[in-house]
């Protein structure tokens, strides 16, 4: 057979590994969250005894653990509730593209199991919604997940929570809400009797740090790599070494713990021992992300993405080099997406700025920037912005870190003089505003060629 730079098995990965490391992932077991989840506990208990959840809102940054924290109590209660024979009804859902009651309302008929009301008028679906609760009975909990893209439409999470009080359902239903967000200020600016009907309880996600960061990427890495065991101490200095086994009966670590017969609580995560992982491998992973936003999204995908580089590049072992490239990478991924979301003044503005690099220009100014943009404007029928305004957007584009402003010493008094420059390829800039459809006329090496011809030109009328 000819060679292939295809290959059934991975030095790396273990079989199946690779799943660990994927956002589709959910852990069965959180300790980082013992405490949140906890909390979480205490709201459900009403629901295991017949009766109703207290309505709970989960908040904390992105990454923090919120929806996977939900989804393992959700599914331990459920597993409960299905031993004992309980009429409860678990319903997760996310809210992503819904941004009003209506379609909430809609979605949550069909979740309920009825048909989607969609195309009636609003209160002919929330008399569905509650037909569809009546229906169902009992205690139904409803995980609105990322509910912050509701925005200010939040009619539904008002009547929600007050559906059996108000006597919209019966009394044998018992409706709660459990609310996940990351933004922070969307339940500060919510209706206050919505804010009210909805939070008996709050619960904070702080942000891990990089030991949490460190436990949670070793686990992974324990299912994910091949020869990679935990290595867990108790309270007299005793170790254990666990090495789950994907192919063996549940390839969980509970399951690793029954089967070397130790109870998993009084033992400390202390350490990782791994074939294929360098020693700074998941320290390292663990310290940028923890640096950065704390994310446990963002440190799984750093060790994801470096024994994606090892592996392509042949090697056996993954090393802190490929985390230092695995790092890069993300960080560039990150500025291309916050290119892509860009509104149009924003992306012309970038054009500006990339247009004068590529025609070699150094220490750029506004006033420059601004000279391409407003030809740039015209070109494309765009609204032109004052220069200041359009400076605002460079500024911006600093925040994004898509672009670097620095202030020059040479700003006029009271006023900031700055110079800016692109922090990525201007060919990374460029494949991105060639995707925007405003920008499909516009020839981005003809300009740089006719900005460079002007130059020329206006240069020997000064000379
Ligand atoms: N304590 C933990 N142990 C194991 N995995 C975790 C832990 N916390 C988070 N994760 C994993 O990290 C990723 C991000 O977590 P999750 O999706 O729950 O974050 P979130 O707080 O809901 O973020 P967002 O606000 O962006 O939705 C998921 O893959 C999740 O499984
Ligand atoms: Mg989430």
């Amino acid at each position: 057979m000819e060679s292939s730079p295809y290959s059934t098995t991975s030095e790396i990965f273990a079989v199946g590994g690779e799943d660990y490391l994927k956002e589709g992932h959910t852990p069965t077991t959180l300790p980082e969250r013992r405490e949140e989840i906890l909390k979480l506990r205490r709201s459900l208990k009403p629901a295991a005894r017949g009766a109703g959840a207290e309505n709970t809102f989960l908040s904390g940054k992105a990454g923090q653990g919120k929806t996977a924290a939900a989804k393992a109590e959700l599914s331990e209660l459920e597993s409960f509730a299905a031993s004992q024979d309980l009429d409860l009804t678990t319903v997760f859902f996310s809210c992503e593209g819904i941004s009003s009651s209506y379609t909430l309302a809609c979605g949550l008929c069909e979740e309920l199991g009825s048909e989607n009301p969609n195309g009636h008028p609003m209160q002919k679906v929330l008399d569905r919604l509650w037909a569809a609760m009546n229906d169902v009975g009992g205690t139904i909990i409803i995980v609105l997940d990322e509910i912050d893209n509701l925005g200010t439409d939040d009619k539904i999470l008002y009547s929600l929570p007050r559906a059996r009080d108000k006597e919209y359902v019966g009394d044998d239903v018992y409706p709660s809400i459990i609310g996940i967000s990351n933004d922070l200020q969307w339940r500060d600016n919510l209706d206050p009797a919505a804010k009210d009907s909805l939070y008996d309880d709050s619960i904070f996600f702080a942000p891990y740090d990089a030991n949490d960061l460190r436990d949670i990427l070793s686990r992974r890495a324990s299912k994910a790599f091949r020869g990679t065991s935990l290595r867990y101490e108790n309270d007299d200095g005793d170790e254990i070494e666990i090495s789950i086994d994907l192919n063996g009966s549940e390839g969980t670590l509970d399951a690793a713990f029954d089967d070397a017969g130790v109870d998993r609580d009084a033992y400390d995560l202390v350490g990782v021992d791994s074939e294929v992982l360098s020693g700074d491998v998941i320290p390292l992973c663990a310290a940028y992300a923890a640096q950065d936003k704390g994310s446990a999204r963002q440190a799984i995908k750093y060790l994801r993405k470096a024994a994606a580089i090892a592996e392509s590049e042949g090697q056996s072992q993954v090393e802190e080099e490929h985390v230092r490239a695995a790092q890069g990478e993300a960080e560039r991924e990150l500025i291309v997406e916050g290119m892509e979301q860009l509104t149009m003044q924003g992306h012309l503005a970038l054009a500006a700025v990339t247009v004068l690099e590529l025609a070699g220009h150094s220490g750029i100014r506004t006033r420059d920037v601004y000279d391409v943009y407003k030809s740039l404007a015209d070109h494309i029928d765009a609204d032109q912005l004052a220069q200041r305004r359009m400076r605002d957007h460079l500024i911006e584009l600093d925040m994004l870190s898509i672009i670097r402003a620095r202030k020059s010493a040479s700003g006029s008094v009271g006023g900031n003089a700055y110079t800016f420059e692109l922090r990525v390829e201007p060919s990374t800039a460029i494949e991105v505003l060639e995707a925007v459809s405003r920008f499909d006329s516009v020839d981005f090496d003809e300009l740089t060629q006719n900005w460079l011809r002007e130059q020329g030109s206006n240069q020997q009328t000064f000379e």
